[in-house]
């Protein structure tokens, strides 16, 4: 049984940056991060675009980017929220850069700004195409420096403990050794990221499974807007790939352009910003053009773009397609949409507030109202730092510190985990990766949308009598939170009657 001040679950840009102002205001109190793999393990590591933000209001301005956000968000935006995030994002970003994150800069010495979907100016800072690579480097270094951080790595988050709706800290799995704790806290902070694991097809990495939703609705919390998961619309095409490879979207602001196997750019047909049109358009829009030709992909042409300027803007991608054998110069790059990124979430208020006391939520896990039912190209590491900043200035004045009443838990489940091993989860993990896939992709109908809920039930009616036999494990875990977040997006989809942004249902 431990005890700490403050309980952070995820090690990404969301749970690092909260830590490290946390830590460095009250240096007297502990700070405990969860992470369920090794500490640089998240969605940030694998951001490539950047983050989006007016740093100078000479060529661009606030208003241009809060309208790009509202149009990309279909009508549901919080516009308040919209307002606060772009507003408030240059500071934080100017404390990231203080933190030691650079960004590429152009010969004047001035950002580099990219262009993504839906974005009428260039805006986003980046850092090459490894933009969240080196932001995590760089609050890593610093969450390092704060001696009251403890980052304990290769632990799991199990389950919110409560008592009467206010969280009074988690029940963790060492991954180690296989024993679960009890953590208590005055504040806990789930910053644990996406979902992608879900569909299987996705460019978030292994470790996007949803955990800290999962725990939040086990724990009832609100979650919200589950329905709207982003598409993105060029993932490399490899049927042999395990793991999908982004080729991000900067690649198509730099000039790229969208073909069918024969040729024609089609974007144009859809919608007059072409391939800068936003992601669910876009999205939608190639959906439709498979359908038609029965193709498996479509194409990324790159090849009249200057080489060696795309070599030093995205070395990254260049490399990998190599490795696949594609030469961006002279070949067109194979690429179909993926799963990318969850609108929706665990609903939190403008300081990351849930619905239950003295639990807080950040990043792609909480929703906050700025995506709206469709997220603008890089506004989510924005999000993230803005929403950590409003939580650390809600917790510097309201933080309490006690820990009365709740040393009568005992660690639970320590004898439950004595049982034998038995962990290969894999083929109920690809049953529900293909039925996600299939069924609650970027179309989705009432049919199949019933039929998957149905069979989900039974897969998560499985997965108890798999729990009540087995040791507990993080394999275990990941599916039980897969199973329970695909249930509620099943759920919210056959809810929504009316088409918003990436909700798409015929
Ligand atoms: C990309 O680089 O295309 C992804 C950026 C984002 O999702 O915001």
């Amino acid at each position: 049984m431990k005890q700490t001040d403050y309980l952070i679950f995820g090690s990404g840009v969301a749970g690092l940056t909260f830590a490290i102002k946390i830590a460095t205001h009250f240096p007297n109190k502990n700070v405990t991060i969860i992470t369920k793999s090794n500490e640089e393990e998240s969605n940030t590591k694998y951001a490539q675009g950047g983050i989006a933000v007016v740093l100078n209001q000479i060529e661009d301005n606030f208003q241009k980017h809060i309208n790009d956000t509202l149009i990309c968000g279909d009508g549901l935006c919080k516009k308040e929220v919209v307002e606060m995030v772009v507003k408030e994002g240059p500071k934080c970003v100017q404390e990231l850069i203080g933190w030691g994150a650079q960004f590429d800069k152009n010969e004047t010495g001035s950002f580099d700004l990219g262009k993504e979907g839906g974005h009428s100016n260039h805006r986003v800072i980046h850092h090459k195409d490894q933009t969240g690579f080196e932001i995590e480097r760089a609050i890593l270094k610093q969450a390092h420096l704060q001696k009251n951080i403890t980052i304990l790595d290769f632990h799991f988050g199990l389950e919110l403990i409560l008592e009467n709706n206010k969280c009074i800290g988690a029940t963790v799995l060492n991954e180690k050794n296989n024993e679960i704790s009890t953590v208590f806290a005055n504040q806990t902070l789930l910053a644990t990221g996406g979902i992608g694991q879900i569909y299987g097809h996705t460019t978030n990495p292994e470790v996007a499974t949803g955990d800290g939703i999962a725990m939040a609705i086990r724990a009832k919390a609100n979650v919200k807007d589950m329905e709207f998961i982003q598409f993105h619309p060029t993932a490399l095409y490899n049927p042999e790939l395990k793991s999908t490879f982004l080729i991000s979207e900067a690649v198509r602001g730099f000039g790229a352009i969208l073909r069918d196997k024969n040729g024609k750019r089609f974007m144009l047909d859809y919608d007059e910003r072409g391939e800068l049109a936003s992601r669910d358009i876009v999205s939608q829009s190639i959906e439709k053009e498979l359908k038609n030709s029965g193709e498996d992909c479509i194409y990324l042409d790159c090849t009249h773009l200057e080489i060696n300027a795309f070599k030093k803007h995205f070395p990254m991608i260049y490399e990998r397609c190599k490795d696949f054998n594609i030469f961006i110069e002279k070949d067109w790059i194979p690429v179909i949409p993926a799963q990318h990124y969850l609108c929706g979430g665990i609903e939190v208020d403008t300081y990351g507030k849930t619905s239950i006391e003295n639990l807080f939520a950040c990043g792609e896990c909480s929703y906050t109202g700025l995506h709206g039912a469709n997220r603008l190209a890089s506004n989510s590491l924005l999000e993230a730092l803005v929403y950590s900043d409003r939580i650390f200035e809600y917790l510097k004045i309201n933080s309490k510190f006690s820990f009365e009443n709740k040393l009568h838990y005992n660690d639970i489940n320590q004898e439950k985990n004595q049982f034998d091993v038995v962990d290969d989860y894999s083929e109920i993990r690809t049953k529900l990766q293909s039925l996600m896939q299939q069924n609650v992709g970027i179309v989705r109908n009432n049919n199949d949308l019933n039929e998957t809920l149905k069979k989900l039930l039974i897969l998560q009616n499985d997965m108890k009598i798999l729990e009540s036999k087995n040791h507990i494990s993080k394999e275990l875990y990941e599916l039980k939170n897969m199973i329970d977040v695909s249930i509620l997006i099943v759920n919210q989809s056959i809810l929504r009657t009316e088409n918003f942004g990436n909700f798409y249902k015929v």
